[in-house]
């Protein structure tokens, strides 16, 4: 790595002597007779270190060193300083220079202190790099927290990442426990407030009362029991993120005031005369039907549209199955450790009892199911009768269930899986069973995303 010099002074003779031995050191070496002439070099070409008079006509180098190093931060700065000022050059450490010199010039020094500035920068620019990386991993993690290889949770993935980025409000939708939170926690993540605060409010838990002055704050004696002004969560939030879950519970008179919100960013606290203005991305939650919820006068369309820039529907784990084995080792390896037992497997009726299991309450039933599975198994594997009795007894028989409002396709696809399983991935018999070819059955498993499992 070539590293370039700026050399900064008003005289002629300094400025080319510092420059012609800077230039024994294999230096690139540019030369400025004023401040403002050095900041026009700085701001077009890369300058690596800058060494500077203090006093210049135009823009001192006191002036230039606060610029630099409020611009260019990681650009090192040695003073030049006459005899007797050495308090100005206390003052300009303070002000961030990296070192300074005392003129007369002694050549040696220039060059250590030039060796040394270059070299602190070198380490700073590659922990900066190392820094960006990890945050890219850890970025990278935080996505990884959601686990699925299915179609429908690639979809999903897919969207979270083209919206992560952008101001737009989304609404996550999706039956109890499929992850809408996770979708939430991801989206601010990868968008780049995720610096700036994330601020989640369960809008079901909190009284009626309680939810407006919670989301807006309010003033000192508001109400009773208002004995201090307190701001609200979007206050809070400000620069950030607000998730509020479980929207479809709200009242009329909230609903109008996070209308106002969304429109114009502005509100005012409970009780309060002074209109605050915020910027706040909100993403919000529900598993109720919204559309039913408006249909029926509980809720505002106008709201609806404004939270429903962007709408992500996270499916029911029961139409994504494919993405069951891989929960169920994760959520495997998770408890195993956290309790300090030696999982290795599922026995196979267990097994076909947690793949043909409807899964009502989705990944949170199915992530309690392995937990408390894992606490009771007493050998090495999970066995039928660790599984909660729900989950244990759909499969007594040799049934599987489909639910009233499967599509012809969707019923097909459980039959195949089923006596997939059932005949323990032989796929000869599952094709005799069902009467139909080889080549028909390995088409459908295709079509159906049914890996084996
Ligand atoms: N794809 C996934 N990968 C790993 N864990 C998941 C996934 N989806 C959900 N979970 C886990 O399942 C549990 C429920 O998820 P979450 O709270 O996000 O669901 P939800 O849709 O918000 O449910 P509710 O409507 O009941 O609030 C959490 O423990 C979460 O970590
Ligand atoms: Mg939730």
């Amino acid at each position: 790595m070539e590293f370039s010099v700026l050399v900064v002074d008003d005289e002629k003779n300094i400025r080319e002597g510092l420059g012609k031995a800077l230039e024994l050191d294999n230096y690139n070496v540019l030369l400025a007779p004023d401040g403002s002439k050095a900041l026009e070099i700085i701001n077009t070409s890369d300058v690596d270190l800058v060494i500077t008079d203090l006093k210049m006509p135009g823009l001192s180098g006191q002036e230039l060193l606060k610029q630099v190093a409020s611009a260019y931060p990681t650009v090192p700065v040695i003073i030049l300083t006459g005899h007797g000022t050495i308090e100005t050059a206390v003052e300009a450490m303070r002000d961030g220079a990296f070192d300074f010199l005392t003129k007369p010039v002694n050549l040696d020094r220039l060059s250590l202190l030039a060796k040394r500035a270059l070299a602190n920068r070198k380490l700073v620019l590659e922990h900066r790099a190392l820094k960006e990386e990890v945050e890219k991993i850890a970025r990278r993690q935080k996505f990884a927290n959601i686990i699925g290889k299915s179609p429908e949770m690639k979809k999903v993935l897919e969207i979270v990442e083209q919206v992560a980025p952008t101001k737009a409000s989304v609404l996550v939708t999706g039956e109890s426990g499929v992850g809408k939170e996770l979708v939430a926690d991801a989206i601010h993540n990868l968008s780049d407030r995720k610096e700036r605060p994330f601020i989640k409010v369960h809008c079901a838990a909190l009284a009626e009362t309680l939810l407006e002055s919670e989301l807006f704050g309010h003033e000192k004696g508001a109400f009773t029991g208002a004995v201090a002004t307190k701001r609200g969560r979007f206050e809070l939030a400000n620069g950030g993120t607000i998730f509020l879950d479980e929207i479809g519970e709200i009242n009329q008179q909230v609903q109008i005031k996070i209308l106002r919100v969304l429109q114009d960013k502005k509100f005012e606290r409970v009780g309060g005369e002074q209109t605050i203005e915020v910027d706040v991305r909100v993403i919000s939650a529900t598993n109720r039907d919204l559309k039913k919820e408006i249909a029926e006068g509980r809720f505002r369309e106008d709201l609806f549209y404004r939270l429903n820039v962007v709408n992500i529907t996270v499916p029911p784990l029961r139409e994504r199955r494919e993405d069951i084995g891989l929960l169920v080792a994760a959520f495997l390896r998770e408890f195993s450790e956290e309790n300090g037992k030696n999982i290795l497997g599922i026995d196979p009726k267990a097994k076909s009892a947690i793949y043909g299991y409807s899964w009502p309450g989705n990944i949170r039933e199915l992530r309690n199911c392995i937990e408390s599975a894992v606490v009771l198994a007493k050998g090495s594997s999970i066995t039928l009768m660790d599984l909660p009795p729900s989950v244990a007894s759909e499969t007594e028989g040799d049934y599987i269930r489909i639910n009233l409002g499967s599509t012809l396709a969707e019923a097909e696809k459980e039959i195949i899986r089923g006596t997939l399983n059932f005949e323990k991935g032989n796929k000869s018999k599952t094709a005799e069973v069902l009467g139909i070819g080889r080549k028909t059955l390995h088409r459908k498993i295709q079509e159906y995303h049914l890996v084996e499992e």
